[in-house]
């Protein structure tokens, strides 16, 4: 009889996210009729930008040409996409040969796993992205270290000397707390990688969200970190390409194991053996975000989806609620001090038919917050502010 993957069983039944539409699908299947306004996954709602939607149109007619037709692409993406991912997002800091194109983030961050085995020594932000821990599980990690986010260190880990890892994952701004990471805290990071000759994995998934030029867009603007750093980011929360999926990894020719390898190296063989290159349509599209017409059309959705957090922050602020995040990122952070994060959950679905996200479903320093996204169409963010506005929290 075959086994099961023995770490397959060390993960919670469900992801996260899935738990919340569940439990949304039994509230809504109880209460049909019920306008629920969903404030959970942060799924972007704006529709495509015309700049963008009409080169993925372009790829697509091209493909129904035979002239135009292609097939497979590189593994590692589009030589061209690559060169302009390298000078809009890292000028001169990051060569072309060190970005990979792939299908997302999250694909990403799991098959990155695979660089490092399960002897890996693990260090989590917590709260944070679920994917870092329950990726790990998955690939056997048992050495996991969470490290304590809240509001008394700013939401940004302590790196004690006799904290021994060999990666730091490291989200900013940060999901699911919407804390933007300051150079001062990044420099003490990359200094505390150096020491510890560890690795650090930086998703800078929600960069274009920061407005403050004094806060680093990418952990390459801090000096060093070409020797200690891998970045992840993606064209979703950027574009809107939740659905059509695409996004890159920068892994510098200067990052190297223990014995000397080029962890390029590894990456690159993981890449071309398992996966087989981004759909070349989302490549196009890609491109077009990153040409001037695009890049404004993009930037003007993520104005829109900070202003929906600022009225967001506004009703919750209204109501003497503690409110973190929102400003640099399209996530809100807020504490119900003493509070169970899923009866808050529940609150919010029942009482105000607002889905949200339960802080504790990011880590045990969640419990007591609620994360609540800006990715939602105007009106109903407004109404969701009203409602707020409306009611008597206990
Ligand atoms: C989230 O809600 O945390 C993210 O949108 C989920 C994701 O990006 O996979």
């Amino acid at each position: 009889m075959t086994k099961r993957n023995p770490h397959l069983a060390r993960l919670q039944k469900s992801y996260l996210f899935p738990m919340i539409h569940q439990r949304k699908q039994e509230y809504l299947a109880a209460h049909p009729g019920v306008s629920l306004i969903s404030l959970g996954i942060g799924d972007t709602t704006q529709a495509i930008a015309p700049h963008v939607v009409e080169a993925l149109k372009a790829a697509s007619e091209r493909l129904g040409t035979q002239e135009g037709y292609s097939g497979y692409g590189p593994e590692q993406g589009d030589p061209l996409l690559r060169k302009t991912i390298a000078s809009h997002f890292y000028g001169e800091r990051i060569n072309p040969q060190e970005v990979f194109v792939s299908d997302g983030a999250k694909c990403d961050i799991g098959r990155l796993q695979l660089l490092f085995g399960r002897e890996a020594r693990i260090a989590i932000q917590d709260p944070a992205y679920p994917v870092y821990g329950d990726g790990s599980l998955m690939q056997g990690t048992t050495d996991i270290h969470f490290l304590p986010c809240l509001p008394e260190n700013s939401f940004f880990p302590q790196f004690d000397r006799s904290l021994k890892v060999d990666l730091i994952y490291i989200c900013s701004p940060n999901n699911p707390t919407g804390t933007a990471a300051t150079r001062a805290q990044l420099q003490k990071l990359v200094a505390f990688a150096k020491e510890q000759r560890a690795i650090i994995l930086y998703d800078a998934a929600y960069a274009i969200f920061i407005q403050d030029p004094e806060l680093p867009r990418s952990i390459f603007e801090i000096e060093g970190a070409r020797e200690v750093a891998i970045e992840i980011s993606s064209f979703s929360k950027i574009a809107g390409f939740t659905g059509v999926r695409l996004a890159w990894t920068v892994v510098p020719d200067t990052l190297q194991f223990e014995d000397g390898s080029p962890v390029i190296r590894d990456w690159s063989r993981i890449m071309t053996t398992l996966f087989n290159g981004a759909s070349n349509i989302s490549q196009k599209g890609g491109m077009a975000v990153l040409e001037p017409q695009g890049w404004r059309e993009v930037t003007q959705q993520v104005a829109h989806y900070l202003e929906n957090a600022a009225i967001l922050k506004q009703a919750l602020e209204s109501k003497g609620l503690d409110v973190f995040g929102g400003v640099h990122a399209p996530y809100l952070w807020v504490r119900f001090k003493g509070r169970n994060s899923w009866d808050v959950f529940q609150e919010f679905l029942e009482k105000l038919h607002i889905v949200t996200t339960p802080g504790v479903g990011f880590g045990p320093s969640g419990e007591g917050f609620l994360r609540l996204t800006a990715f939602g169409l105007r009106p109903q963010i407004l109404e969701a502010a009203d409602r707020i506005t409306n009611f008597s929290f206990s």
